[in-house]
């Protein structure tokens, strides 16, 4: 089972953002967290992280033919981003959204996800926990 995992923008600064948000965890602690989790559970795992669309949108076309799920926090771009929810549809890969925060208690901005379209489950406000309930559901929930 492969799994890859995708950051977009701002989440490379866990731990110092927004931490009543977001918590005290860095992206290092997150990946060495999921990394752990995947190993304990013989999972392939690739984490990916970048603050620019189109080298997410890039990274999931990478995804087909080589990953058998995705697991997505596409961060302000949830509320944005048409290409990258065009790019989860083109792949056809199992995605699941997750979000740190509890989004639908947030802003109004917040509350439009178009990557949400083509996923098969969000998952928000668990905390980093949310990634690894992410991929339990994705290897093993459905
Ligand atoms: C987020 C929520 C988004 O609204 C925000 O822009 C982020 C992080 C979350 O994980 O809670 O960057 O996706």
């Amino acid at each position: 089972m492969k799994i890859l995992v995708i950051n977009g923008p701002n989440l490379n600064m866990l731990g110092i953002r927004e931490p009543d948000h977001y918590g005290k965890e860095t992206y290092a602690d997150l990946c060495e967290k999921i990394e752990k989790h995947c190993k304990n559970k013989n999972i392939e795992v690739t984490l990916y992280q970048s603050n620019h669309e189109g080298d997410l949108v890039d990274e999931i076309q990478k995804a087909y033919g080589n990953a058998d799920g995705i697991v997505i926090n596409p961060g302000a771009y949830t509320h944005t981003s048409i290409a990258i929810l065009d790019a989860v549809k083109s792949v056809n890969i199992p995605t699941v959204e997750v979000h740190i925060s509890k989004v639908e208690e947030r802003e109004d901005f917040r509350q439009v996800s178009y990557i949400r379209l083509a996923c098969i489950k969000t998952i928000t406000g668990h905390g980093t926990d949310g990634y690894l309930e992410a991929i339990d559901f994705l290897t093993e929930g459905r």
